[in-house]
C-alpha cells in the first residue's frame, strides 16, 4: 500500500478546529479502507509562533515542506496582527516561492443544503474555478512614497507574464476538457485594463487552438458576477487572475450555500514541489473557539489532496460520506443547522465505516 507524509499547518482562528476534523476523518478512512497509510506531522507556524519567534515560518520553510508529499493548511490571520503581515508571513510566503501556480476551487450545492438563489437546486451550481496563483496584484511589488499626509502616494503593481498566463490557461483548458460539458469561461477586465488583461485575452485565444473540443467564451469580471447569480447553469470551468478569482470564489461559495464548504488546492502541476490544500475561508474570528466551524471545506480539501496523491477511490468514499451526512441534515449553523464541528466529524466517520464495509 502507498504511504503518504503530510505537513499539517492548522495556524490561526478556526484553522486548528477544522484541520483536526479533517485529520480525524482521513485517519478513519485509512484505517477503514486499508488501501493506503498516511501520517500527519504537526507544524506550529502561525501567529502564536510569530509572537514567540518574530517569524511566521522557519527560515528554511520551503526545504521543510519539500520533505512532505503535500500540506494541509487551516487559516492564518489574527485580530491583533495586521493582515498583510500575517498573510505575507505565512500563506503567501509559500504559494509563490513553491510555484503553486494553479489554485483550483470547486464549488457545488450539497444535497440537503440550500443555495440563497431561489431557483438553484443541487446540480445547478457545479463549477471549477481556476485561479492563477502566482502573479497579478499578488506579485508583492509596489511601494509608498512616505511623503506623509496628503502627499503620500502608493502603487500596487499587477504583474502578468506570458509564461504565467500560458501555463494557467493550459491548465484551465485541460480541466475543462476533462469534464463532461467541456466548457470554459475566461474572466478578465480588458476594457479598462489595457495591458495585462489584453495579454490574457490574447493568450486565451492562442491556447484555445490546442483544445478544439472545448467550447470557451470571455467575460468581463463585473458582468461575470451578474451571470453567476442569474444564470449559474451556463457556467462550468472558469479561469481568471489571482485577485479576480479570489473575489469570485467567495461569491461562488456563498451562492453554493456557505463559505464553510468551499475547498481549494494550491497545485504545482509539474509536481516538482508538494502541493498545499486548504479551505477557501479564513480565521473566522467571530466563531473561533465556539465549536461550530463547518469542517466540510477542509475535509473536501483533504479529499482533493488524496485525489492529487493518486488515492481517487478513497477520495470518493470520503466525499460520498460527506454527502450522506449533508443529506441527513447534520449541518453546522452556517448551513442553517445546529450541529457542531464535532457532530459533523463524528457523522462523517460513521459514514466512512458504513461505506467502507459495503466496499
Ligand atoms: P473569514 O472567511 O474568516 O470569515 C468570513 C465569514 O465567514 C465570517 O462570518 C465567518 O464566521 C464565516 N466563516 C468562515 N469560515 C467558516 C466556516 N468554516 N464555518 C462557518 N462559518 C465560516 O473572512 P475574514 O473575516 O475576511 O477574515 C478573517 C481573517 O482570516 C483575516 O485575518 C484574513 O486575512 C484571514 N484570511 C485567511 C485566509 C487563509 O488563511 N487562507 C483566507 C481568508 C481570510
Ligand atoms: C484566499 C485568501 C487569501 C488570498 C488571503 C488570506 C491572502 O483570501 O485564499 O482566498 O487572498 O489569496
Ligand atoms: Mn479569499
Amino acid at each position: 500500500v502507498n504511504s503518504y507524509r503530510i505537513a499539517s499547518i492548522p495556524a490561526d482562528g478556526i484553522g486548528p478546529e477544522v484541520v483536526d476534523s479533517a485529520i480525524e476523518v482521513v485517519e478513519k478512512l485509512a484505517q477503514t479502507l486499508k488501501t493506503f497509510t498516511i501520517e500527519f506531522t504537526h507544524i506550529p507556524w502561525g501567529t502564536a509562533y510569530y509572537k514567540e519567534t518574530g517569524r511566521y515560518v522557519d527560515k528554511n520553510v520551503l526545504e521543510i515542506l519539500q520533505g512532505f508529499d503535500a500540506a494541509l493548511f487551516g487559516s492564518v490571520g489574527a485580530p491583533d496582527v495586521p493582515d498583510h503581515i500575517s498573510l505575507w508571513g505565512l500563506l503567501l510566503a509559500i504559494r509563490g516561492p513553491l510555484q503553486l501556480y494553479a489554485n483550483v476551487r470547486p464549488v457545488r450545492i450539497f444535497p440537503g443544503t440550500q443555495s440563497p438563489l431561489r431557483h438553484a437546486d443541487e446540480g445547478d451550481i457545479d463549477w471549477i474555478l481556476v485561479r492563477e496563483n502566482s502573479e497579478g496584484e499578488y506579485c508583492g511589488q509596489g511601494g509608498r512614497s512616505h511623503l506623509g499626509q496628503v502627499w503620500e502616494a502608493a502603487t500596487e503593481v499587477a504583474l502578468f507574464t506570458y509564461v504565467g498566463i500560458e501555463r494557467i490557461m493550459r491548465f484551465a483548458f485541460e480541466t475543462a476538457q476533462s469534464r463532461p460539458r467541456k466548457l470554459l469561461t475566461v474572466v478578465t477586465k480588458s476594457n479598462a485594463m489595457r495591458n495585462g488583461m489584453v495579454l490574457w485575452d490574447e493568450v486565451a485565444a492562442i491556447v484555445a487552438k490546442d483544445f478544439p473540443d472545448v467550447r470557451w467564451d470571455k467575460m468581463l469580471v463585473d458582468a461575470m458576477t451578474v451571470r453567476m447569480v442569474n444564470n449559474p447553469k451556463s457556467l462550468d470551468t472558469i479561469v481568471g487572475t489571482n485577485l479576480h478569482m479570489d473575489i469570485l470564489s467567495d461569491l461562488a461559495a456563498a451562492l453554493a450555500g456557505s463559505i464553510g464548504v468551499a475547498p481549494s488546492s494550491n497545485l504545482d502541476p509539474t509536481r516538482k514541489n508538494p502541493s498545499l490544500f486548504e479551505p477557501v475561508h479564513g480565521s473566522a474570528f467571530d466563531i473561533t473557539g465556539k465549536g461550530v466551524a463547518n469542517p466540510v471545506a477542509t475535509i473536501w480539501s483533504a479529499a482533493e489532496m488524496l485525489s492529487w496523491l493518486g488515492e481517487k477511490a478513497a477520495a470518493k468514499v470520503l466525499m460520498d460520506s460527506v454527502e450522506n451526512v449533508c443529506r441527513k441534515n447534520i449541518l453546522t449553523p452556517d448551513l442553517g443547522g445546529n450541529a457542531s464541528t464535532k457532530d459533523v466529524t463524528r457523522a462523517v466517520c460513521d459514514e466512512i465505516e458504513t461505506l467502507g464495509v459495503a466496499n
